[in-house]
């Protein structure tokens, strides 16, 4: 168990710790920002392609809700449409096995046609792409099956479509941002036609355009892409873009979005950071530090997913494991799963973290941040930080709102999520760190974290009025 000092009891000079990064995140809570949907409970991959591998309580106790698939990293046979229609069905069968898991759990599916099609990051370096030369027809042909195929299926309830996956990264677009663009504009119009509902509505979701880049004024994917958006009537349902790069923020990403919007004269759409968090972030502290973040916004998000192969479509995107996971030994349709220390945390948000939501900010440094609830028992507030060490505080503004009174003393209950083991790693439950008593005054409390771990997360709790 990790050393953990919730008590001020050395003063914060003294401590080896206070030398290295500081800051308080506040939770308001006076502001009733809504239900909790556990917004980043997505998986990006993650799920065996042999339906029921993985038992249901690991899908439902973190109140799973999206996923995305197309059948990357199949093996041959099974390389997409470019190699040919033998190859194409081996991917397609396992992405409509993953979308026929991920409806058992109600979740919307995101289907990645550019997987399907073989440009998963792995093809040779003279694959062909959509409208090379000029010529549309191999992809036309090959929408042409697609549709058919999830007609054919009844695959379209509960679905949406990333036109592309992070065209602005040449591993899955190494073709000119002019064709991109075309590609986008004929494809949109071809789907938004072919997937018209019983009553004439579009029902399944066109995103995009899913970039490696965050939002940016001077990124000219983005400005580009939504001029043109703008031109050919086909704004995404969803703006998506990507978070794999460990830099960047929600809030700062979304206000850079929103000014480009109105600039271009585009309406707001719901957000989804469909990969979120590196591999090293894929720990309590920086799960913790995620959903955060998005909650904040509103925005959906969908864990990134850092294993391959087999692996890439197995253990829940690291929620996980199983005996020979992370081994050489490693047998993709093994059984025996257990959860690991991230997937605590998202147990937690889902299990424990109900009411309501209220409003928080990240310290000002921006490596912590917190997501509270109010439940009708208890405040709970989840905290994390980015993958590092050093000493932060957490201040709980507005305690009457909840019922206490305005200065007095509170008794905080701290839970510890702890990374035992790494991403292969069993952790069956939460680390009880105790009881302590702040006495406060002004409607506020404050009290510090202090980082000894930086994978870990941290629980509080306390009783409201
Ligand atoms: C299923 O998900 C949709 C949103 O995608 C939601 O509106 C609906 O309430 C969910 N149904 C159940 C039974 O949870
Ligand atoms: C992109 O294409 C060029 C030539 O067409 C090739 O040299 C390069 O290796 C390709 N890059 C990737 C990442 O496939
Ligand atoms: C590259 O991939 C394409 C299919 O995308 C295939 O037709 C071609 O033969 C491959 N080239 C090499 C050198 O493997
Ligand atoms: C366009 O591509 C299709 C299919 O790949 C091919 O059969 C056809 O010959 C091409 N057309 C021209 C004009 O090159
Ligand atoms: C699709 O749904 C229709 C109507 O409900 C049904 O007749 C058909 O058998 C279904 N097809 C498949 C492949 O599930
Ligand atoms: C959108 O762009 C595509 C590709 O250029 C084009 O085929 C289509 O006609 C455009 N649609 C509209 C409404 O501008
Ligand atoms: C892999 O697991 C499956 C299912 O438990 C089992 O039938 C098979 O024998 C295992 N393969 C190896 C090589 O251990
Ligand atoms: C979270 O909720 C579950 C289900 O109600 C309960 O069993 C568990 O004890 C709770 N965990 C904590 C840390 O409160
Ligand atoms: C409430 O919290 C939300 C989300 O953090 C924030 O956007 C909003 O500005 C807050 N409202 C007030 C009145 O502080
Ligand atoms: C909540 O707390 C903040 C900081 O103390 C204060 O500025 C704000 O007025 C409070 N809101 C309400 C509704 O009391
Ligand atoms: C809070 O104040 C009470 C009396 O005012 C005192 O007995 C108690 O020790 C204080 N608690 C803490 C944690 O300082
Ligand atoms: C986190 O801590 C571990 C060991 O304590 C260290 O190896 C790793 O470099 C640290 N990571 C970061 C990003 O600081």
């Amino acid at each position: 168990m990790q050393l953990f000092l919730p008590l001020l009891v050395a003063s914060v000079a003294a401590n080896p710790l206070a030398k290295r990064v500081s800051g308080t995140s506040i939770v308001d809570l006076s502001n009733n920002t809504g239900e909790p949907e556990h917004l980043a409970s997505g998986l990006l991959y993650g799920i065996p392609d042999a339906p029921n591998q993985i038992p249901d309580h690991f899908y439902t106790d973190i109140g799973f809700n999206y996923a995305r698939g197309g059948g990357a990293q199949v093996p041959a046979p099974g390389l997409g449409w470019i190699w040919g229609l033998s190859e194409y069905q081996v991917r397609f069968a396992s992405a409509l096995s993953n979308y026929k898991t991920a409806r058992k759990y109600n979740a919307t599916f995101i289907f990645l046609i550019h997987d399907l099609w073989g440009a998963d990051g792995k093809q040779n370096s003279s694959a062909p792409y959509p409208g090379d030369n000029g010529n549309w027809t191999f992809w036309d042909d090959y929408l042409t099956q697609w549709i058919s195929d999830m007609h054919a299926n009844n695959a379209t309830t509960g679905l949406a479509v990333d036109i592309w996956n992070e065209p602005d990264n040449k591993p899955f677009w190494n073709a000119s941002q002019a064709q991109y663009f075309q590609m986008r504009g004929r494809t949109y119009h071809r789907l938004r036609s072919a997937f018209v509902d019983r009553n004439d509505l579009p029902g399944v979701e066109l995103i995009g355009p899913a970039y490696i880049g965050l939002p940016s004024a001077s990124d000219s994917w983005w400005t580009k892409f939504l001029s043109f958006v703008a031109k050919n009537s086909s704004v995404p349902d969803q703006y998506v873009w990507h978070m794999e790069e460990g830099i960047g923020d929600m809030e700062t990403s979304n206000g850079v979005l929103q000014s480009l919007l109105e600039t271009y004269g585009l309406p707001s759409k719901p957000l989804n950071i469909d990969e979120y968090a590196i591999y090293k972030e894929q720990c309590p502290a920086g799960s913790a530090w995620y959903i955060s973040q998005l909650e904040r916004v509103n925005a959906r998000g969908l864990r990134g997913n850092w294993q391959s192969g087999n692996e890439l479509h197995d253990l829940m995107a690291s929620l996980v494991s199983k005996p020979t996971a992370g081994t050489s030994e490693y047998n993709y349709t093994g059984t025996g799963y257990f959860p690991n220390g991230d997937y605590q945390v998202y147990k937690y948000y889902n299990l424990n973290m109900t009411g309501y939501r209220v409003g928080t900010s990240p310290s000002a440094d921006l490596k912590l941040d917190t997501f509270a609830t109010v439940g009708t028992d208890m405040v709970r507030v989840l905290s994390g930080v980015r993958i590092e060490l050093g000493v932060w505080q957490i201040t709980i503004n507005n305690l009457t709102s909840v019922g206490l009174a305005d200065s007095g003393e509170l008794h905080i209950h701290t839970w510890g999520f702890p990374f035992t083991g790494g991403h292969f790693g069993e952790v069956d439950a939460l680390t009880d760190l105790g009881w302590v008593s702040h006495n406060y005054t002004g409607n506020s409390v404050t009290f510090p974290i202090y980082n000894w771990v930086n994978t870990t997360a941290y629980a509080f709790e306390f009783y409201v009025g």
